[in-house]
């Protein structure tokens, strides 16, 4: 069954909270000779980015300005990720901090958001514990935002909407992005999958596809506003438009953001590979402005932890879908994330991990130590291994990994690479930094002005995580 978007009425009840805390706003700025100020921060995923970068165009149109520090702010956001157990003690360090800042500055507002307050035991335990939150509201709310803030701004106590609706889609939300050259762009929302280690799909809902037309304006608007980088992202981008019931699947679509003009890259993110079909391996083939790189986790090697994960593929499966990849795009830069200690998981179990490393040679991956996330069905196992052995296990998993990056590095040395340029390096301030067509980074001397221009860096060296150059 295809989302249903929110209707003109609703979104017109947040647009008339948006026009009422932007007079409330204009007031203030009178009264203090400054306008109120917004510090957001945000924690997990791209899609949380994305939605930060919502978050934002809202508080803009509503006479917000924008500052980096929570201390000069009036009001701090932090927008929350429930993956792992560390994401949300990070959010929980942050909030005993402002605590302290907030004794000193009365008026601040504080509110949480996201994914880790879609959980109603956290969101209980932050009203407990930490008192000086002024608003909670989960990912099904953010198009309410406007109203609940509004609340925030004109009741006493604190304001919470966690309500579960299974997502629905707000096209009109307004989107503030930080930067021109590049662009994440949500064409789905929510995940079916559920993997039994994973809290995703007990937070951010159901799957639903944004219709393509929609999709494809917003990337008009922001090609024709001098974007050239799109990423298109969902939790499982390979099933977009299931639900939509008209035909049109990931190739499709991929298809017609190729298609449009001004657009010169084209990533996605992520492929879950028991839905990662042929046409889509071709259609990243031929598709000249679809990078060639791939990010499709396999999680674990071993074919009894991932059937008891809950994958739907086995370690033969996914190798054959790496060797098609491969073959049909040579080349083709290959990442991927990996679970560590997921509770059925036995020495021998993990030495299966190793071996799709050893076989695949992934440019890089994303590693992780098995969280045990409340509600999810892997949280009632019992951990075979001790978590002496699942951190010695993650050791010798990085060490071999360290060792392929840097091989797969040198291979780069002498080309000449397509580079975007980003920004300035962070590891050395007298260099710029950007990325290969593959996603590789790369650092070298470039002017300032080049940021968001297209150079050709011939590469002259190669680093554990990145590559050096010089232009040419
Ligand atoms: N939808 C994407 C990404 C989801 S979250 C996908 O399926 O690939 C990103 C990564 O976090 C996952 O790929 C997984 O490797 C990791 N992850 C998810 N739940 C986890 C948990 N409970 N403990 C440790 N890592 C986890
Ligand atoms: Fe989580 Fe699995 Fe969905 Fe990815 S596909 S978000 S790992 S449930
Ligand atoms: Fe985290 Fe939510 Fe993304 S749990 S990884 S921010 S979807």
């Amino acid at each position: 069954m295809a989302a249903t978007n929110i209707t003109e009425e609703q979104w017109a009840v947040s647009a008339g909270y948006i026009a009422k805390i932007k007079e409330d706003n204009a007031n203030f700025a009178v009264k203090h000779g400054r306008p109120r100020l917004a510090h957001t921060e945000t924690y997990g995923c791209q899609q949380n980015v994305n939605d930060t970068e919502r978050i934002r165009g809202m508080l803009s149109e509503a006479g917000f300005g924008f500052t980096d520090s929570a201390e000069k702010a009036d009001l701090v956001i932090y927008n929350t990720c429930a993956v792992r157990e560390n994401a949300e003690q990070k959010v929980f360090g942050r909030l005993g901090i402002l605590k302290h800042i907030k004794e000193s500055h009365p008026n601040m507002m504080v509110a949480v958001c996201g994914c880790m307050v879609q959980q109603e035991h956290i969101c209980e335990k932050i009203k407990k514990v930490h008192d000086h939150v002024d608003l909670i509201f989960g990912t099904h709310a953010l198009w309410r935002m406007p109203e609940l803030l509004y609340r925030t701004m004109t009741e006493k106590g604190v304001v919470v909407d966690i309500t579960d609706s299974d997502g629905v889609i707000a096209e009109e939300i307004p989107i503030l992005r930080d930067k021109t050259e590049k662009a994440w762009v949500s064409v789905m929302y929510g995940c079916n999958n559920f993997c039994t280690y994973c809290i995703v799909p007990h937070v951010r809902g159901r799957e639903r596809s944004r219709k393509p037309e929609d999709i494809l304006n917003e990337v008009k608007s922001l090609a024709a506003a001098g974007t050239t980088e799109i990423s298109l992202l969902g939790q499982n981008v390979n099933s977009y438009g299931k639900d939509l019931g008209i035909g049109v699947d990931f190739a499709d679509l991929l298809k017609m953001v190729n298609d449009i003009e001004g657009v010169r890259r084209i990533r996605f993110m992520t492929s879950h590979p028991k839905d990662l079909s042929d046409k889509l391996i071709y259609t990243i083939r031929d598709c000249d402005k679809v990078c060639k790189q791939l990010h499709l986790p396999f999680q674990a090697g071993s074919d009894k932890v991932l059937r008891d994960m809950n994958r739907h593929y086995d370690k033969k499966r996914y190798l054959e879908i790496i060797d098609k990849v491969k073959s049909e795009i040579p080349g083709i830069a290959l990442t991927t994330d990996v679970i560590v200690g997921f509770p059925t998981e036995t020495n021998e179990d993990f030495r299966e991990t190793l071996d799709v490393l050893r076989k695949v040679r992934f440019d890089s991956i994303f590693s992780f130590i098995y969280s045990r996330r409340e509600g999810t069905p892997a949280a009632k196992l019992e951990p075979v291994l001790s978590d002496e052995e699942i951190h010695k296990n993650f050791n010798e998993l990085l060490e071999l990994q360290n060792e392929i990056c840097k091989e797969k590095n040198l291979e780069y040395v002498g080309k000449i690479e397509e580079v975007l340029v980003d920004g300035e390096s962070k590891t050395d301030r007298n260099l710029m930094t950007g990325r290969t067509d593959s996603g590789k980074i790369v650092n070298f001397e470039a002017p300032e002005n080049s940021v968001g221009e297209y150079v050709k860096v011939e590469i002259t060296r190669a680093r554990q995580w990145s590559l050096e150059g010089k232009m040419v």
